[in-house]
């Protein structure tokens, strides 16, 4: 019998709850893992579970974001969590231990060499939070081979083969509090013991004290303490975490335990725990992996989301079968401004001396871009689900201002998360997204750009589910959002196919888009994908032009993205070589993403579309050129594909089509006077800023100035 189970069996066979307590390797030092972790197991934790840091953990709270934040600082890596393990267990570590986090840093390391290096260390298991059960039935058949044990959320083919379940409670902001005293908790463990045929249960979030230990064990077989422990390690003096947890866990448990004699580690009983009695699960199909492009996409969530992205895919499948649906849809294309123009560049076009160069001009759409078919799209669907409430994340701000618009429209209330470095650069559309009644929150972790905001916008929704849909802004995150936002913003490719016919009556040679997330640019190549002679060319943000992620967000065309996992999704990301998400930086703060939306990567690996990039230079130069030759004022997003549009209607030659699509008609006055300042003051004498209106605001209020 293995140790995860042998260990539930001896707390039951001891008429006692288990204590499963979680820390973060690494925090508040790597030095101090191995201490915590026999201060847990001396103050009486059964289980241990060692905290994988990861950058960008969308289920997690801040203070455990935190931590993970603050180990990476420190220089943590799986590597150095499997010494601690070893450190540990040398010193009498006997409790299982298991790894837990997220799935990237683990794929980035190789799923066989971290089994192996587990094994050697004393590790006994894994809690990867976002492995989809399609792919966790692939881990854990490993495990089976290699020796220890996973363990994932709750999944009903795979509850009868764990050692233990962990079950969150959290729902609409509820703790398992709530839960218990509406008998809620009584009520599910009853359903859980059932589907699983009584494997052990231990119960998190929220659990503090002695009293709601024992509240929670009254029903579940454990509890899992964790934001407390690391709330008690950050505010304790340094070098004293270890003395207070091992105080904090006996009050908890009202027990002391003693370490085992030392032992080396290959005779490590932990080490040895076979697994081969669990029999092999049957892996799933690639018809069964659902919303993948090629190998991209997926949804790659923690559990508690997986209820609601069914709803959603459901609801959107049977929406976009409905003709009413579209019908309701086109009744607002008065209001959204639709069909946008197509038409002709042509001092533009002379300018390049190739191929006649078209504008589809998103931005003369209502709120100044693309992001309103989307922002549309996504509101009556959420009305059609019977929510409420819409969450919104944003980085330049004009997604921002589209969903802030349609809840203004139809009476929703409306919360958006932005990096608090994207409040600061895109002040104005702060200024719009509050005058429209939406709450703004300046989200201030991590780089505090759009990812941060991504991250913030998904923790925000877990916490309320049946109220809220989330108005994801680009074509990425877990399926079925980036099928979702190509579906509303196809418009664009479709109107351009069906007005370059009216007008030339024929298909163009290239259609050329920048790329963030990508929703422009889907939206754009996804009605031209199956026309092979149309060239679909997208254009990333190439920074300041050196090579590294930390200068530029060119995922697709700098040769420095890699396949990875983030935001739910599976695509190519900038991360390190320990899978961490890299800081990217971009003149641009919706360009400024590091990963890509999964249909955009597909189109990369099979050569359905090309991707180059345009330096933050570059872009400036295209500004200046739109704004000088065609009397158009650009976004810098869009500055980026005007740099590279010039070139590509020089390769498609005279007599060609080449479709650019300009999708904000908004330069922010940040943008100039913050990012950019000397370089757009060079460009245009001083003109430009003089002519747009400055606002300055902080969190708090906004004053407008000029
Ligand atoms: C005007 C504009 N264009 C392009 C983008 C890039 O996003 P996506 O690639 O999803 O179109 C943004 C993002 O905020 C934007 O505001």
């Amino acid at each position: 019998m293995d140790q995860l189970k042998k260990t539930f069996a001896r707390c039951a066979q001891e008429g006692r709850p288990a204590l499963v307590t979680y820390v973060t390797a690494g925090f508040p030092t790597a030095a101090e893992t191995p201490d915590i972790m026999l201060a847990m197991q001396a103050g009486g934790a059964d289980v241990i579970e060692l905290g994988l840091p990861f950058t960008d953990p969308i289920a997690d709270g801040p203070t455990i974001q935190m931590s993970n934040l603050k180990a990476l600082d420190n220089g943590v890596t799986i590597s150095s969590m499997l010494q601690m393990v070893k450190d540990a267990r040398q010193r009498g570590l006997h409790v299982p231990v298991l790894f837990m986090g997220y799935y990237n840093p683990i794929m980035r390391y190789g799923e066989s060499e971290l089994l192996a290096a587990s094994r050697t260390a004393g590790v006994d298991g894994f809690i990867i939070v976002d492995l989809p059960p399609e792919e966790a039935v692939r881990f854990r058949n490993q495990c089976r081979d290699a020796g220890p044990v996973d363990h994932r959320g709750p999944h009903e083919n795979s509850l009868r083969n764990c050692r233990f379940l962990y079950i969150s409670c959290v729902q609409n902001g509820c703790h398992w509090r709530h839960w218990h005293s509406e008998s809620l908790l009584l009520e599910l463990m009853k359903r859980v013991k059932h589907l699983s045929g009584g494997v052990p249960v231990a119960v998190g979030f929220g659990v503090s004290t002695r009293e709601q230990f024992l509240g929670v064990t009254s029903v579940a077989d454990g509890a899992v303490i964790g934001s407390e422990i690391i709330t008690q390690l950050a505010n304790a003096p340094a070098g004293q975490g270890a003395a207070i947890i091992q105080d904090y866990c006996s009050q908890i448990t009202c027990r002391t335990v003693k370490p085992t004699e030392p032992h080396s580690v290959p005779e490590n009983p932990h080490s040895s725990s076979s697994s081969s009695n669990l029999p092999v699960l049957e892996q799933s199909t690639e018809a069964s992996r659902p919303g993948r492009f090629g190998t991209f996409g997926g949804q790659y969530v923690p559990e508690a989301l997986t209820t609601c992205l069914n709803e959603l895919e459901a609801g959107f499948n049977t929406a976009i079968d409905d003709p009413t649906f579209w019908a309701e849809y086109r009744s607002y294309y008065p209001y959204i401004g639709r069909p946008s123009s197509l038409h002709q560049a042509p001092r533009l076009t002379s300018h390049a001396g190739g191929a006649t160069i078209w504008l589809k001009r998103e931005d003369l759409n209502h709120t100044g871009s693309h992001k309103i078919n989307n922002a549309l799209g996504q509101i009556l669907l959420a009305r059609r689900l019977g929510k409420t409430e819409i969450i919104a994340e944003t980085g330049a701000g004009q997604h921002g201002v589209a969903t802030a618009t349609v809840c203004a429209k139809f009476g929703m209330k409306c919360t958006v998360y932005m990096g608090s470095e994207d409040v600061r650069r895109q002040a104005l559309n702060v200024f719009r997204m509050r005058l429209l009644g939406a709450t703004v929150i300046p989200v201030e972790s991590g780089s505090r750009t759009l990812r941060d905001a991504v991250n913030e916008a998904f923790r925000a929704w877990i916490t309320r589910l049946n109220t809220t849909h989330y108005i994801i802004g680009s074509a990425i995150g877990p399926h079925p959002f980036p099928t979702i936002v190509r579906t509303f913003q196809s418009i664009i490719g479709q109107e351009t196919k069906t007005q370059l016919a009216q007008q030339i009556n024929r298909l163009p040679d290239a259609v050329v888009a920048c790329v963030g997330g990508g929703s422009n640019a889907v939206g754009m190549f996804y009605p031209f994908s199956e026309d092979p002679s149309v060239q679909l060319i997208g254009v990333e943000a190439g920074g300041d032009g050196a090579t590294g992620p930390e200068h530029h967000c060119a995922t697709l065309s700098s040769g420095s993205g890699s396949v990875g996992v983030f935001h739910g999704v599976r695509t190519y990301v900038l991360q390190n070589e320990h899978g961490q998400i890299s800081d990217t930086h971009s003149v641009s703060a919706g360009l400024d993403y590091p990963g890509v939306g999964p249909e955009l990567a597909h189109w990369k690996e099979v050569g359905r579309a090309r991707f180059i990039s345009a330096t933050d230079d570059e872009a400036l130069e295209g500004l200046r050129l739109l704004c000088r030759l065609e009397g158009i004022l650009p976004a810098l997003e869009t500055a980026h594909a005007i740099a590279k549009v010039v070139d590509v209607a020089r390769e498609v030659g005279v007599g060609g089509h080449v479709v650019f699509m300009k999708e904000d008609n908004t330069v922010n006055p940040q943008d100039a006077t913050l990012n950019a300042t000397h370089r757009l003051l060079k460009i245009s004498s001083g003109q430009l800023y003089a002519v747009v209106p400055c606002y300055r605001h902080n969190s708090e209020n906004i004053t407008e100035g000029y």
